[in-house]
């Protein structure tokens, strides 16, 4: 059973889709750190990220490693442990800009469903993404697109960061970064982000995770019956 979780940035998918793996025993593919971490790569390798061809190549080159535990993935590339360092706002800047090279998404794209196969999909798989339903896994049984208001995403990027020690941050410098990436997100040629004709749209604005997670977890079992 393959599900797929579209959407946003902070609109909790993230949380939410670990959750629903964990409940159900399935695997956890976070497209996201994939694009995370080749956008990581050209930053410490100093390639220029307007050079697509240079970008290409360091997608289809990426060392990397994810090890799943319970309440987190640690994840590695060329070796070292990353998993933070992928989570810097800079590092998701420069992931919203390399996402729009067709070139780089063909070459993620089949790590992608590598990976699907890789685990060989002992019950299930949840894919995280912004084009895992329309594009990666148009086949996939269950497909939702989770969203929330800009407003509401940028208050939790904000307790987010204070909770983990962050000082002086600036709510409106943190909504304008979220609306440039939807922009770039959902304005880019290929793959742009947008609910795939049969998903289901989720609004978490004024929803729990664990509110999230039911309605979710309802059309799952639907599904399965
Ligand atoms: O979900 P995230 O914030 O970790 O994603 C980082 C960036 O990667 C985001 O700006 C868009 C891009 N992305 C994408 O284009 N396609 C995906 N399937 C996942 C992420």
């Amino acid at each position: 059973l393959i599900i797929t979780i579209d959407g946003p940035s902070g609109a909790g998918k993230g949380t939410v889709c670990r959750r629903i793996a964990n409940n159900l025993g399935y695997s956890l593919l976070d497209s996201g750190a994939m694009y995370r971490l080749t956008a990581l790569d050209c930053i410490q390798k100093q390639v220029d990220l307007s050079d697509e061809h240079a970008v290409v190549n360091i997608a289809k080159n990426l060392d990397i490693f994810f090890e799943a535990l319970t309440e987190t993935t640690v994840i590695r590339l060329s070796g070292y442990d990353v998993s933070h360092a992928i989570r810097e706002e800079n590092v998701g800047m420069a992931a919203s800009v390399i996402a729009a090279y067709p070139d780089v998404r063909t070459q993620l794209l089949q790590q992608q469903r590598d990976f699907a196969q890789s685990k060989g999909l002992p019950k299930g798989l949840v894919a995280d993404g912004r084009d895992m339903g329309t594009v990666v896994f148009p086949a996939a049984h269950v497909k939702i697109f989770l969203t929330a208001s800009a407003q509401e995403r940028a208050r939790r990027r904000v307790l987010q960061l204070e909770s983990s020690g962050a000082q002086h941050i600036d709510h409106a410098v943190i909504l304008k970064d979220i609306q440039d990436r939807d922009e770039r997100d959902m304005s880019r040629a290929t793959a742009p982000l947008k609910p795939a004709v049969d998903a289901y749209l989720l609004d978490s604005t004024s929803l729990s995770i664990d509110e999230v997670c039911k309605v979710i977890m309802d059309r799952i079992a639907l599904v399965n019956a």
